[in-house]
C-alpha cells in the first residue's frame, strides 16, 4: 500500500540543494556548546551590579559564555522599537543554538539605546519563549530588569509572545540582506555601509565586544553570493535555529489541546508525509481523505485563508489537523506579519522540526512505537525515535502504524484555536494610563462594557485589515485573541 522511501515531500530541490549543509552542521556543533545564559543568571547579575552599563554588561555575557557573542546579526534598519542606523546597526546575538537572543544598538541618539532587549528559550515548566528588558541609566545609574513579557513587547511579538524573524532568504533591514552575502557587485550601498561599519566597530565601546567569525573580509557575512558556510549565514542559521526551539513550544501547546490525544498520531503521519506514501485509489486512504475534507470545511476560515499559505502537499491533511489541534498560521509563522509564503515558515526545515519533536513525544507516552529510519528532505539520516540505538524499520511501517489509529477512530467534532484567557494585555501596552496612546478603560471593564459605542469601536478596530484602521496598529491579532477579546467584551 505504500510505495516510496522518502520523508517530506515537497521537491524543492533548489532549495534543499542550497540549505542541504545546515543540519548537518548543526549536528556537530550542539555537543560543543556549553549551555545559554539563563533567566536568572542575568536577573542575578543585574541584582549585583546595579550601577553597570551596556557595555559592563556585554563583557559579563563575553566571560561567562563566549560562544554567545560569536554569534550575531546586524540590523541596518529595523521595524522594532529600538533604532537602527547603517553605522550602528541593532545587533541581534544568539549564541550558537538561540537559546538566550539580546539586542543593543550603539548610538546615544538611538530609541533605546539604554536597553537590552532579551529573548530566553524556557524548557520548564513547558517549553515557551520569554521576552525580557535589561535596562540601563547613566545618570542616576541604575539597573532594572523588567517581569516576563512586558505588556509592551505584546504589541509586535503576539501573544503569547513568539520571536519575530524573516525566512531564508531575505531578511529585510538586516546586513547580508539577501541571502547572507555582501558583495561589492551586489548592492554597493550595502557593501559601502557595512565597510564603514566595520572600520568603525574596532574603536566602538560595544561591537567590539561581538566575536566575528573568521573565513571573509565581511565577516560575520558571506563575501560570495551563495556561500556554502553555515558559519558566514548568520541571518539563516537565526531562522533555523529559532524554528527549531518554536517546534517545541508548539509541540508544547498541541499536547494541551484537548483533541490532542485523539489525533496526534494521524497528525505525525501527516507530517511525516505518509498520505504521500500511500498508492493512488487506495481504500484506505479515501477514507482518510474524506474523513478531514468534511471536518476541515467548518474551520476553513482565519485571517489568511489556508489555501493561500504558499507550498503545503495537496494531498496532505497537516494544515487541516493543526488547524483542528488549535494552531493558525500566525503561530507557525515568525514573521511580524505573516504572508502567504510562511505558512509552515517557508518550509525551511520547520515541517521536519516539528514532525521529529512530535515523533520523539509519541514515543514517550507509548514504547510500542517503531524506531525508523529515513532520509530527510535534505538528504540525511534521520533515526526515530532521536538517540534509537537498536535495530530500525523502514518509514513505510511506521506509517502504518500511525494510520491504524485513524482507521478505528471515527470522526470527532474538534474546535480549533481556542480563545487566549488573558487577551487584553495587549492592549494595555499602550492604553493604559500614562501609556503612549489615549486611555481606554480596559483596567475598569464594567466602566468599558457600558460605553456601546466604545465596545464596537474595539470590535470593528480588533478584525480590520485596515493597516490605518486596525488595532493593534503594529501587527494583525491572530484568531485566538480575537475570539478572546470578543469573549473578554460579552461577559
Ligand atoms: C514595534 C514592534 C516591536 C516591539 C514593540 C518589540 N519588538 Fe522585538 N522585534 C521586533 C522586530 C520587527 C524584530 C525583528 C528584528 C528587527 O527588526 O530588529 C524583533 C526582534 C526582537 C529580538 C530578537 C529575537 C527575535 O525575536 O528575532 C528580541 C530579543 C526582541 N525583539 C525583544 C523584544 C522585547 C523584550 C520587547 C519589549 C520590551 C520587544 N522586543 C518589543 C519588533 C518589536
Ligand atoms: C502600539 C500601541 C497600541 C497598541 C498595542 C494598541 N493600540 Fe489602540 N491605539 C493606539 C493609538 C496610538 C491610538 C490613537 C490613534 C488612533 O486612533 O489610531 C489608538 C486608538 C485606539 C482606539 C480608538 C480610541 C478612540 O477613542 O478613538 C481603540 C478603540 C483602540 N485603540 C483599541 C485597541 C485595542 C482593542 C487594542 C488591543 C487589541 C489596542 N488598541 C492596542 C495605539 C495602540
Amino acid at each position: 500500500m505504500l510505495n516510496s522511501q522518502s520523508f517530506v515531500v515537497w521537491g524543492d530541490f533548489l532549495r534543499a540543494s542550497l540549505l542541504g549543509f545546515v543540519l548537518g552542521f548543526n549536528i556537530l556543533l550542539s555537543p560543543l556548546s556549553l549551555g545559554a545564559i539563563r533567566v536568572e543568571q542575568v536577573e542575578a547579575w543585574a541584582q549585583s551590579h546595579p550601577t553597570a552599563q551596556v557595555e559592563d554588561f556585554l563583557s559579563w555575557v563575553k566571560s561567562t559564555d563566549p560562544e554567545q557573542m560569536a554569534w550575531f546579526t546586524l540590523m541596518r534598519k529595523s521595524e522594532s522599537a529600538q533604532g537602527a542606523t547603517p553605522l550602528n546597526p541593532r545587533a541581534i546575538v544568539f549564541g550558537p543554538e538561540s537559546k538566550f537572543v539580546f539586542t543593543f544598538n550603539g548610538e546615544d541618539k538611538e530609541a533605546g539605546y539604554q536597553e537590552v532587549e532579551m529573548l530566553f528559550f524556557r524548557q520548564e515548566p513547558k517549553p515557551q519563549w520569554e521576552l525580557r528588558k535589561l535596562s540601563f541609566n547613566s545618570q542616576n545609574k541604575k539597573v532594572s530588569f523588567s517581569g516576563p513579557n512586558p505588556n509592551s513587547c505584546l504589541a509586535c511579538h503576539q501573544n503569547p509572545v513568539r520571536p519575530i524573524w524573516s525566512q531564508y532568504d531575505t531578511w529585510k533591514g538586516a546586513y547580508g540582506e539577501f541571502d547572507d552575502s555582501i558583495v561589492d557587485h551586489g548592492d554597493k550601498k550595502e557593501f559601502l555601509q557595512f565597510n564603514k561599519f566595520l572600520k568603525n566597530k574596532e574603536t566602538h565601546s560595544r561591537y567590539s565586544k561581538l566575536q566575528f567569525p573568521e573565513g571573509s573580509i565581511v565577516s560575520p557575512y558571506s563575501e560570495e553570493p551563495k556561500g556554502g558556510n553555515y558559519r558566514l549565514r548568520p541571518n539563516a542559521a537565526l531562522t533555523d535555529s529559532l524554528l527549531k526551539l518554536h517546534a517545541k513550544v508548539l509541540v508544547a501547546r498541541l499536547k494541551e489541546h484537548p483533541e490532542f490525544e485523539t489525533e496526534k498520531m494521524f497528525l505525525t503521519a501527516s507530517l511525516l508525509g505518509c498520505e504521500a506514501l500511500l498508492t493512488g485509489d487506495d481504500f484506505e486512504k479515501k477514507i482518510l481523505f474524506g474523513l478531514l475534507a468534511k471536518r476541515f470545511k467548518k474551520f476553513y476560515r482565519g485571517s489568511i485563508s489556508w489555501g493561500d499559505k504558499g507550498s503545503v502537499g495537496a494531498n496532505s491533511n497537516k494544515q487541516a489537523m493543526l488547524y483542528l489541534l488549535g494552531l493558525e498560521h500566525s503561530d507557525f509563522s515568525i514573521e511580524k506579519e505573516p504572508t502567504r509564503w510562511s505558512y509552515f515558515s517557508g518550509n525551511f526545515f520547520f515541517e521536519e522540526y516539528l514532525a521529529i519533536e512530535l515523533y520523539d513525544e509519541l514515543s514517550q507516552l507509548d514504547c510500542q512505537i517503531p524506531s525508523f529510519q529515513c532520509f530527510s528532505n535534505y538528504g540525511h539520516t534521520v533515526i526515530l525515535p532521536i538517540g534509537t540505538e537498536k535495530d530500525t524499520l523502514d518509514i513505510l511501517d511506521a506509517c502504518d502504524y500511525l494510520f491504524s489509529s485513524r482507521m478505528t477512530s471515527g470522526p470527532i467534532e474538534a474546535n480549533g484555536p481556542k480563545p487566549i484567557s488573558n487577551p487584553i494585555v495587549t492592549c494595555l501596552g499602550c492604553h493604559q494610563k500614562d501609556g503612549t496612546a489615549p486611555y481606554i478603560p480596559f483596567d475598569d471593564k464594567e466602566r468599558l462594557l457600558s460605553d456601546k459605542i466604545l465596545k464596537d469601536l474595539i470590535l470593528s478596530k480588533i478584525t480590520s485589515k485596515d493597516k490605518n484602521f486596525r488595532m493593534p496598529p503594529t501587527r494583525p491579532l491572530s484568531e485566538k485573541e480575537i475570539l478572546g477579546i470578543r469573549e473578554w467584551l460579552s461577559n
